[in-house]
């Protein structure tokens, strides 16, 4: 049984990359994967992204949000996070999940790596985990 395959989602008119459409199994997916060691690899990632305090930060092919909420933390209050990635229902999951109150507010948007569609030089830091694997070589 090819776990990966059972999460696939549509494809995107757009773009030839695998989309995920089953968040919830994605997220037991990554938690079983990474061993209880998901927020502090995370973490790690976050802070090696380079965002500070008010940033403007985006992260592509965001999934369920999980590192945009944790560029969120880093940015802070006065910051602002977008996430981007072609599947509506990984998009609809992470802007339900809750923040930490002290960190930046987190906006989702449908939209491709491939062709982003957003002004040029509205990002500080832009950031991206686990998406280039669902890209053709
Ligand atoms: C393995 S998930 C990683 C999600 C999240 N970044 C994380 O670390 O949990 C890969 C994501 O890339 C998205 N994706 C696929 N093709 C894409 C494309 N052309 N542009 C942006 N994201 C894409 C999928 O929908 C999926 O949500």
């Amino acid at each position: 049984m090819n776990l990966g395959r059972l999460m696939q989602g549509k494809p995107h008119a757009d773009t030839p990359g695998v989309t995920i459409a089953t968040p919830r199994a994605y997220e037991l997916f990554g938690d079983v994967c990474f061993a209880d060691r998901r927020n502090s690899a995370f973490t790690r990632l976050a802070e090696l992204g380079g965002a500070e305090a008010a940033d403007r930060v985006l992260d592509v092919g965001c999934g369920t949000g999980y590192l945009t909420r944790h560029m969120a933390s880093l940015a802070g209050p006065d910051g602002a996070v977008t996430g981007v990635d072609p599947s509506p229902p990984v998009l609809d999951y992470a802007r339900r999940k809750k923040q930490r109150a002290d960190s930046a507010p987190c906006t989702y948007q449908e939209g491709i790596a491939d062709s982003l569609d957003l002004p040029d030089a509205a990002f500080d830091t832009v950031v991206t985990s686990l998406m280039l694997h669902h890209l053709p070589e």
